[in-house]
């Protein structure tokens, strides 16, 4: 059966895509350079964190196939591009993969074809950057095939929103592209919601992407300057949110991990200057907010530790020898990923100053610091009872935490998720 749909990048963007659009019925095929990967899949075997192996069996019993031959591209409808963008060295956004997919699909692209690039980029690229690539054999973006930008706006573990039910933002290079690119996602998303062009797409992306950075940031600011004045912020933060309009409440924590990182302005490769010929420019000004939330969400690591270190002092002890528990060592409660997650840097520091640390967490079988294997707790309130410090950095739902501060000698609290007064809160 000749596939509807081409999605490229089979990861936590691309497979879930994949899922909802075999799921409304539409023909499937996946594109994953490596042939390793695609044959991974076909055996039923899911990339972690992307979905749960019952979802790829059903999908694969639905007619989807993943493949590593870019000839199948050339005999779909729409493709979607779901290749990663990782922050180099340089912070800034790396379009190798992207570049990549869009050459393998320029040698296949036949007119009519709705292409939509869904990976974080940078406002402009689409224009600038994918434009020329996939034009490249003549065909001619808003002539001969549609080409627009639709921001992915997964969240994962998320129980209540999804693909189907997130509304779906649309940037296309004409009304036409953005119109071509509405009807393929209409047929398994609730609503879309037209922006005037790719640039604005992208911007969106910029946009929620960095405040939810800035936001955090501002939390933990608010969390060290509380605790210094002695206030707790938990109950601040419990009072301000009960205003109907003009807050959104965000919670500090030991840092900020996962797959969407902070876009960092500074180096920016802005495609807005020429797009005809691809060019890049730098901003030249950076978003200051932005570049501030890196900084004060990149302290809190130390701050956890500095914290940690305080507290046994207050009770008599160094940090030096002291057996020290953590809990919860993901990005996100409740999965497993344990990308950027600050968990790691502080298990380093505390290990440098000379504690005796383990870890419990219900997901990571096995987790290593400064290339050595952390001990790793068995039993929860066992270790809790006979660590000097236990310290919460993710409250996974199956921790009982009124349980574990009355186990624990000391409880750190980076969550606010233990009972007021109960422990040590962040
Ligand atoms: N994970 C999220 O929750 C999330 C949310 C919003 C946006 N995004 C963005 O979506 C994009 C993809 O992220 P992800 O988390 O799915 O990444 P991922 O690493 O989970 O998956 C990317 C997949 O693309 C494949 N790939 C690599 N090179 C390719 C190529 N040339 N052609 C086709 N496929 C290729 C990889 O093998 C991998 O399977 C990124 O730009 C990311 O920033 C991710």
């Amino acid at each position: 059966m000749p596939a509807d749909l081409a999605v490229l990048g089979l990861g936590r963007t691309g497979l879930p895509l994949a899922q909802a659009a075999t799921a409304a019925g539409v023909g499937v095929i996946g594109y994953e350079p490596d042939p390793a990967a695609a044959a991974d899949i076909n055996a039923g075997r899911v990339p972690p964190g992307t979905l749960a192996a019952a979802d790829l069996r059903r999908m694969l019993a639905g007619g989807f196939r993943a493949t590593a031959d870019p000839a199948v591209l050339g005999r779909v409808r729409t493709a979607v591009i779901c290749a990663p963008t990782p922050l180099g060295e340089d912070r800034a956004l790396d379009l190798t993969a992207v570049s990549a997919a869009a050459r393998a699909l320029a040698g296949h692209l036949r007119p009519h074809t709705t292409v939509v690039l869904e990976s974080a980029v940078y406002p402009g690229t689409t224009e600038g950057f994918l434009r020329p690539l996939l034009e490249a054999d003549g065909l001619r973006a808003g002539r001969d095939f549609h080409l627009a930008y639709s921001p992915s706006r997964l969240d994962p573990g998320n129980r209540d929103f999804h693909l189907a039910n997130t509304p779906k933002v649309i940037g296309g290079c004409t009304p036409a592209c953005t119109e071509a690119a509405a009807a393929f996602y209409g047929r398994f998303t609730e609503r879309i919601v037209r922006a005037r062009g790719p640039r604005e797409a992208e911007a969106v992306n910029l946009l929620e992407t960095n405040y939810r950075h800035v936001n955090i940031a501002f939390a933990n600011e608010m969390a060290v300057f509380c605790h210094d004045l002695g206030v707790d912020l938990w109950d601040v933060i419990r009072c301000a949110e009960t205003k109907p309009f003009g807050f959104q409440a965000f919670r500090p924590g030991p840092g900020v991990g996962g797959p969407a990182a902070a876009l960092d302005p500074n180096a920016v490769p802005l495609f807005a200057a020429m797009p005809a010929q691809g060019q890049a420019r730098m901003l030249g000004h950076p978003l200051r907010m932005v570049e501030l939330a890196q900084e004060v969400n990149s302290r809190m690591p130390r701050y956890v530790v500095q914290r940690a270190a305080a507290l046994l002092n207050e009770h008599g002890k160094s940090l030096r020898g002291a057996r020290v528990l953590l809990l919860g060592v993901t990005y996100k409660a409740d999965l497993a990923s344990q990308e950027g997650a600050p968990a790691r840097e502080i298990g380093t520091r505390l290990i440098e100053l000379g504690a005796q640390l383990c870890y419990h967490d219900p997901y990571v079988p096995q987790w290593r610091v400064l290339d050595r294997p952390v001990p790793r707790a068995d039993s929860l309130w066992e270790a809790a009872s006979e660590a000097d410090l236990t310290v919460l950095l993710q409250h996974h739902r199956t921790y009982d935490l009124q349980g574990l501060a009355v186990k624990a000698q000391l409880l750190l609290d980076t969550r606010g998720a233990t009972p007021a007064g109960a422990a040590a809160r962040l």
